[in-house]
């Protein structure tokens, strides 16, 4: 059976991809801030919920703890934030360091504390979910600093399939469309059903030719 670990699963794509993924007969552990609040992630039927805050680096210790020597084949980074609003020309220091820390430095902590369990696993597929807005080719302005963490992740995540290249272990790096979440907002084109389902074809379908490259659900290599 494939054991399938997700970050931020309690809404949003997160929860979605613990649904698709029990309902394929997956095992799934889901991982979020708040267990006794997240009651739709509980109402999935099979899958282990576990706490983590992704930031926090005695939330990953503690969780890698639970975890022991469990085999992970598919580890999603998916956790993320926003960011906080723009006030004119001023830099909300603490706010834009604190995006920094869940969207870019997280999915690396995640990840390091995970690398054996992934080694253990049978498909070994480091996968971190991140946005065009990362793209430096494709910016067009405006949603600093999202875009610098999510460029910023793309870049270590890059590095990570290439230190990692000889382990066995492939890293995908996907963008999930602009999806009806919290954060995309109701008027966003994609269902979050839709972009999933295609995320969980790109990951079906990550192997060591495509391993760090930036792609989106659907397929399209963004140009970084
Ligand atoms: N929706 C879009 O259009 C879109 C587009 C491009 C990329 N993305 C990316 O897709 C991913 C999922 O986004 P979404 O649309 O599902 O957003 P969402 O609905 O806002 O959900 C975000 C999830 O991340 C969790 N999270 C945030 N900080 C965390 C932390 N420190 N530790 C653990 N969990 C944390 C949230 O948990 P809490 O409930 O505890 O806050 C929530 O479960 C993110 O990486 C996002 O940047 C989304």
């Amino acid at each position: 059976m494939t054991t399938i670990f997700i970050t931020g699963a309690n809404r949003g794509i997160g929860l979605e991809f613990a649904k698709q993924y029990a309902a394929d007969g997956a095992e799934v552990i889901a991982c979020c801030r708040e267990p006794g609040k997240a009651s739709d992630l509980k109402a999935i039927k099979g899958v282990q919920v576990l706490a983590l805050d992704v930031g926090n680096e005695a939330s990953v210790a503690a969780l890698k703890k639970e975890l022991g020597d469990t085999a992970l084949d598919i580890v999603i980074n998916n956790a993320g934030v926003s960011g906080p609003p723009k006030k004119g020309d001023n830099i909300d220091v603490e706010g834009w360091l604190a995006t920094f820390r869940t969207n870019s430095v997280a999915p690396v902590l995640v990840a390091n504390a995970l690398k054996s369990n992934l080694m253990k696993g049978k498909e070994k597929k480091l996968v971190t979910i991140t946005s065009v807005l990362g793209s430096i080719a494709e910016d067009s302005g405006g949603f600093q600093p999202y875009s610098a963490t999510k460029a910023a992740v793309n870049s270590l995540m890059h590095s990570l399939s290439k230190n990692w290249a000889k382990e066995g272990i492939v890293v995908g790096i996907f963008h999930p469309g602009w999806v009806q979440t919290d954060m995309g907002g109701s008027g966003a084109p994609v269902k979050v059903e839709q972009s999933v389902k295609g995320l969980r074809a790109r990951i079906a379908e990550l192997d060591a030719a495509k391993s760090g490259t930036y792609r989106d659900f659907e397929n399209r290599q963004i140009p970084w």
